[in-house]
């Protein structure tokens, strides 16, 4: 096996390719004068099974997938697996109003034309992966958040929204606490706002998880309703950190104990990884 690191995932491709012990490869990628990507993979020939890591997000990292996927068959990849550790396009999985595209389908099926798996982690809608036309895993980064919390004393996981739960009772019952909810209304792709919550959790340390943050909307709000409720400490950790519009600032000015995600996308918190989960599903599928 070898594996590429897109320019978007080169510490975690090196990661990975360090924990299964297989050769790494680097990509050359100055951008043409106009903008336009370029690309180069680093190697003569890649007789073998290749594995690219690169995310979806921005589009030029999407673009750059696409080139890679051509770039390696052309050197001879025996099979093609695309790690994507952050899935760009998986919000827009159906046709809201009339007129829109499909977007999360369009790009899976780009995606999967040249390759014969996909991995991603945490993939916003899971009934997106069913458009990739080849085999998926969708990689569950609880196990990662879990671990990387279990020191830390936390009395109580929380998510942000009802329909995440799941993620929330898989840390919790790791790390062998209780785990609760907090019910989400989106108003728009800017704007949240939530029940107030029914528990008491006064005197409680409470750890947030989630699968994103984008604008930290939702952390910020879930956050005032916990201190409304008498939390004594808040932690939050995320499996992708966008931080748009200095979210990460916002946050850390709104008295959170500690704000920590994933190295599926590089951030200045990105301090839980992934690469083992990753390393250990290549292995095995
Ligand atoms: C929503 O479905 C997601 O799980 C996240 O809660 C959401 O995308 C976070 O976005 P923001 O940080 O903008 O509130």
């Amino acid at each position: 096996m070898i594996v590429v690191g897109g320019s978007s995932s080169k510490s975690l491709a090196t990661e990975i390719s360090g924990l299964l012990e297989c050769d790494y490869v680097n990509i050359i990628n100055p951008s043409f004068p106009d903008g336009e990507c370029y690309v180069r993979v680093d190697a003569k020939s890649l007789d073998d099974d290749v594995v690219i890591v690169q995310n979806t997000y921005p589009d030029n990292n999407l673009v750059e997938m696409l080139l890679l996927e051509d770039a390696v068959m052309n050197l001879g990849a025996k099979t093609i697996t695309l790690v994507i550790p952050y899935f760009g396009y998986a919000r827009q999985d159906k046709i809201f109003k009339p007129g829109e595209p499909e977007s999360a389908k369009v790009i899976s099926q780009c995606l999967s034309t040249k390759c014969d798996r996909v991995i991603t982690v945490d993939i916003h809608k899971e009934s997106v992966l069913k458009h990739f036309g080849c085999p998926y895993i969708d990689i569950k980064a609880a196990d990662a958040i879990a671990d990387y919390v279990k020191n830390r004393d936390i009395d109580v996981v929380i998510s942000p929204d009802i329909g995440a739960v799941d993620r929330a009772k898989k840390v919790a019952e790791k790390i062998k606490v209780s785990y609760d909810y907090i019910e989400k209304i989106r108003l728009s792709g800017t704007e949240v706002i939530m029940k107030p919550s029914k528990s008491n959790y006064s005197g409680k340390n409470v750890l947030i998880v989630d699968d994103m943050i984008t604008t930290g909307g939702t952390i910020i709000t879930a956050s005032k309703q916990l201190r409304n409720a008498g939390v004594k400490s808040i932690t939050v950790a995320c499996t992708h950190g966008l931080f748009i519009n200095d979210a990460l600032n916002r946050l850390k000015s709104n008295s959170l104990n500690d704000v920590f995600v994933s190295n599926t996308l590089t951030t200045s918190v990105s301090k839980i990884s992934v690469a083992s989960l990753i390393a250990k599903a290549l292995k095995e599928w």
